[in-house]
């Protein structure tokens, strides 16, 4: 049998495979991170920090409604100072596993994006996540920064204008056209694009006549996700040339391979994780090289965008 080999070069960085555990999933503490990595992840996410210490939102915060998981944590986080020392303590551990490490950022305005950013980047992260797509977070009529060219592009210049760390960019499924969300990014400096976060949804308890979420609405994540994921990652692929970390409902090393057919470069798992802790990993990878070793696939490359010609 010929050797299948998921090596995966992403900007400088090379992934020892496609896998990337998704923001806001185990990305809370050092140890995890690491352990998440010995598990088989290629790279991994830190959960996103904002520029102060969040509490988040009462419980629930998190449910699985059957077709997937709906959240609204509420983007609990320790504030930028202490996500330095997190983030510091993390890449000591990942290093010496070759699992690059990525910083997650996202503030109210665009200013507090670069203040953030600047902070961030003492910890010298492999890579910037510029999360401008939380469905909880947004102006007063809850469009987030994802939500028009403008905005996004504004964000992803604050950014660059601070750092030398290579940046990717988190859009949200929910706009009428990601493509040109994506050409915005990337025009004002995008190294890369992660797609997508959470679709905005609610989930009603009917018996008790109110939502599930003590925040009503939430994001919708997992399996019901796919599909849109999907079409964003082939949307955005067709239209700039950056690397894509394609995310959303990505459960199996199936559904990762439809993600790279589809033009990602990498694939974020987040969900999955959730239900099935971080040995998903090492399935979905699995999974991945008896997928390719089936269909005939020796390297990634040969399978990127394949869908979408
Ligand atoms: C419980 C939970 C918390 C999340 N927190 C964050 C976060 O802090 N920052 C972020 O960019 N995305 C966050 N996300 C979104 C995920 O990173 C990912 O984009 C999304 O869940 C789709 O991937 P999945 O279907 O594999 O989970 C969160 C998702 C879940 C389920």
């Amino acid at each position: 049998m010929q050797k299948i080999d998921l090596t995966c070069s992403f900007l400088d960085l090379t992934l020892n495979n496609p896998t990337v555990l998704a923001s806001g999933i185990l990305g809370t503490s050092a140890t995890l991170l690491e352990r998440t990595a010995r598990c088989g992840a290629g790279a991994v996410t830190a959960k996103s920090c904002g520029p102060e210490p969040r509490a988040g939102h009462p419980n629930p915060v998190s449910v699985d409604w059957g077709g997937g998981v709906i959240n609204a944590i509420g983007l609990t986080n320790p504030g930028a100072e202490e996500e330095v020392h997190l983030l510091r303590e993390s890449k000591a551990l990942l290093a010496p596993l070759g699992v690059p490490l990525i910083a997650s950022i996202f503030a109210p305005t665009v200013e507090q994006f670069g203040e953030v950013a600047r902070t961030i980047s003492q910890a010298e992260p492999d890579l910037i996540e510029v999360n401008i797509s939380c469905p909880n977070v947004g102006d007063e009529f809850g469009t987030p920064f994802a939500g028009l060219p403008d905005t996004a592009a504004a964000v992803t210049a604050a950014v660059k204008a601070v750092t030398d760390i290579p940046i990717s960019v988190k859009l949200a499924p929910n706009v009428p056209s990601i493509a040109r969300i994506a050409a915005a990014v990337v025009e004002a400096g995008a190294d890369a694009i992660t797609a997508v976060n959470t679709m905005p949804g609610m989930v009603i308890d009917a018996e008790a006549g109110r939502p599930v979420l003590s925040n009503k609405m939430g994001g919708i994540s997992g399996p019901a996700l796919k599909p849109i994921a999907l079409r964003c990652v082939a949307e955005i692929a067709r239209t700039v040339s950056v690397p894509i970390i394609g995310t959303g409902g990505v459960n199996t090393g199936r559904d990762a391979a439809e993600m790279i057919l589809a033009g990602a470069t990498a694939v974020g798992v987040g969900t999955a994780v959730w239900y099935r802790g971080p040995e998903a990993f090492q399935q979905i990878n699995d999974e991945l090289r008896a997928f390719m070793a089936q269909e005939g696939y020796t390297h990634l490359e040969e399978m990127r965008g394949l869908a979408i010609r």
